[in-house]
């Protein structure tokens, strides 16, 4: 009778699908004790996204995470994963720092590294491994599976091939957008399984596109060894199959499946618990628990469509999802079909919002995705698009051979640097990861982790302008603006005044195609406000219904000088005049935030003179950085970006005249 082993996943990659990642340590601390006793081959927990959640949200040290899981869990492998060169950012890391970081994630309680390359170059692979081998740990090989012209199965053998050198103890296909059908699997690990068969092979899938179930089967059928899979109440959608499923349907078929049911069991009704909380909250969002089968079209990975989610909720722009989900496969075409997983998933999704919301293709071009068209990344699957590269990079030159070896160590550097602010090596490691969110972490610990109103971003810019916005004594008058409709193309939306223009209310939303002509009341605070929407071909359309002076700037005119958002006026201060935002004077230009983020750097100050393509501002979006360029030569006048806080999209970040 044939073995199959399960990961648990509950911990990091169902967390991070389901979630954002948000689970906190004392939630799941009750269970862990019982975990232990399940059999699982291991259990992953740590790795990915969890390290700079904790740090970023939770304040929670994750190293400090990990060594109490490790307490609870003496009898289980536990297990994490680890982008090869990019650790857990965004970036490469000079060798130093990726091996320091292997050797404290091994002192600390990992027993397994999962490492792969967003890229599958090997090269990124190499000094991960070899560290994990010298701190006797197992290193398991993983494949960043994805498809296109360029990704073959003699290609994928010829990786295993090369990782069995390297010392790896074991193979993963990491299938993070479940997008690897039953047939594909089947091939996939059968050619694996003839080329090396004396390692073990692990598949990891997630169920968005529903493939999951039946992909699992087919791998176990052709001799993968492990399945990755996460316990019913955090499994399905963006999330791993669940755990007793396959464990109850593979036994049925005769293979032999050493976990506890009555663990299982205990479990389940744990997390049914858990879940509900985060139900209750929104923090889990229906969405991510369906089955999307457009995901065989778009390749999104489980932990991007629920980022790309909650980054167009963000900004109300939900209607945007469609747009967005078709602009990512050509974006991922032109890049030279890199398979989507952190962080080239992120810097793909990315560039596609803003390739979408800019109204122009790579008008708007995040740091990453200039370092990944100069090579920073690695070798590419297939050639980028020239033209493309050429309009991203300018004249900018390609790197040559590993860029890791082109960085200077960085621990021991960062270490003295540091000084007393770092309580110990774990610490430095988490400033080289995450410099400002582990500093702010530093500092909030030091401060004995005061009670801080505001922990999600997110959430608070949702609802900031409904709660905040006074309600204005012009209540049953309509003072209007013509705005184009950023949603509907041909027609028109008259927000009432005085919302900023970035604020369409929550009612405007509609879908594309839909017939959203009329009047309508919509309620804030308990009191009616009344709108009209036309068709800006109407003939009503030019004739406004009251005679004040619009009050919003154009909404769909990022390009254009809008002006900032202006205080709304006191309520006895009533109609037109007072509302009336702050113009830019003529002859000025003002630069906005071409999307909604957090302001991350302001590299301009008034009274300097920039040049068209200077870049004034960095805004980190999406966990990329964006930079935000001069448009034209001049100088700065005014400076109303301020480093860390948020902005939403067309806000005013600089003046220049
Ligand atoms: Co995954």
């Amino acid at each position: 009778m044939r073995k199959v082993q399960f990961t648990e996943t509950v911990l990091r990659d169902a967390n991070q699908s389901l979630i954002a990642t948000r689970l906190p340590y004392s939630k799941f601390e009750p269970i862990l004790e019982t975990m232990d006793k399940a059999g699982f081959y291991s259990a992953e927990v740590w790795g990915g996204a969890t390290f700079d959640v904790c740090l970023r949200y939770l304040r929670e040290d994750p190293w400090d995470r990990l060594r109490k899981i490790r307490a609870k869990m003496p009898n289980t492998k536990l297990q994490m994963l680890l982008r090869g060169q990019n650790i857990l950012g965004y970036k490469h890391y000079p060798d130093d720092v990726v091996r320091k970081f292997v050797e404290y994630s091994v002192k600390n309680g990992i027993d397994i590294i999962r490492i792969f390359d967003a890229l599958n170059d090997v090269r990124n692979l190499e000094v991960a491994v070899d560290e994990t081998v010298k701190q006797g740990a197992h290193a398991s090989g993983t494949i960043s599976y994805t498809t296109s012209p360029v990704h073959t199965l003699d290609k994928y053998v010829q990786m295993v091939k090369e990782m069995k050198e390297m010392g790896v103890s074991s193979f993963c296909i990491k299938d993070m957008a479940g997008i690897m059908g039953p047939k594909e699997a089947y091939d996939l690990v059968s050619a694996i399984k003839d080329a090396v068969p004396e390692l073990p092979l692990v598949v990891h899938t997630h169920s968005t596109t529903g493939l999951a179930f039946m992909t699992y089967l087919k791998a176990v059928e052709a001799g993968a060894d492990v399945i990755d899979t996460a316990i019913s109440p955090f499994s399905g959608g963006t999330s791993q199959p669940a755990t007793e499923t396959l464990a109850y349907a593979l036994r049925q078929l005769g293979y032999q499946v050493d976990l506890d049911d009555k663990v299982l069991v205990q479990m389940a009704d744990f997390f049914k618990g858990v879940r509900a909380d985060f139900l209750k909250d929104g923090t889990l969002d229906p969405i991510s628990m369906a089955t999307d089968t457009q995901c065989l079209n778009y390749q999104i990975p489980g932990g991007m469509l629920s980022n790309l989610i909650s980054q167009l909720k963000m900004m109300n722009a939900m209607d945007k999802l469609d747009e967005a989900l078709a602009e990512t496969p050509k974006v991922r075409a032109d890049l030279g079909y890199p398979p989507l997983v952190t962080p080239t998933s992120q810097m793909v999704g990315s560039q596609a919002v803003q390739n979408v919301l800019a109204g122009e293709r790579y008008k708007v071009v995040g740091k990453e995705i200039k370092a990944y068209c100069r090579g920073e990344y690695g070798r590419t699957p297939a050639p980028i698009d020239p033209d493309i590269q050429k309009k991203i990079l300018g004249d900018t030159p390609l790197v040559e051979g590993r860029f890791a070896d082109s960085l200077e160590p960085e621990f021991e550097k960062t270490k003295k640097e540091l000084g007393a602010t770092a309580k110990s090596d774990e610490d430095v490691l988490s400033y080289i990861a995450f410099p400002q969110v582990a500093m702010a972490f530093f500092k909030d610990r030091e401060a004995g982790f005061p009670v801080k109103e505001e922990t999600k971003k997110v959430e608070t810019k949702k609802t900031a302008p409904v709660e905040t916005a006074p309600i204005p004594a012009w209540q049953g008058h309509v003072y209007y603006a013509e705005v184009p409709s950023p949603v509907v193309p041909g027609y028109t939306t008259r927000p009432i005044p005085p919302f900023a223009a970035s604020y369409q209310p929550p009612h405007l939303k509609m879908g594309r195609g839909e017939d959203c002509t009329g009047n309508f009341t919509i309620t804030i605070d308990g009191k009616p406000f009344q709108v009209s929407v036309v068709r800006a071909d109407a003939p009503d359309a030019a004739a406004p219904v009251a005679a004040a002076a619009p009050v919003v700037a154009p909404v769909a005119a990022p390009a254009a000088p809008a002006p900032a958002a202006a205080p709304a006026p006191a309520p006895a201060a009533a109609p037109a005049p007072a509302a009336a935002p702050a113009a830019v004077a003529a002859g000025e230009t003002a630069v906005n935030s071409p999307m909604p983020g957090n302001i991350f750097k302001v590299e301009c100050q008034v009274g300097q003179s920039v040049k068209a393509g200077d870049v004034l501002v960095v805004l980190e979006a999406m966990k990329m950085e964006i930079e935000v360029s001069a448009p034209v030569d001049g100088t700065v006048k005014a400076v109303a970006a301020t480093v860390g806080t948020a902005v939403n999209t067309d806000d005013l970040l600089v003046t220049i005249g």
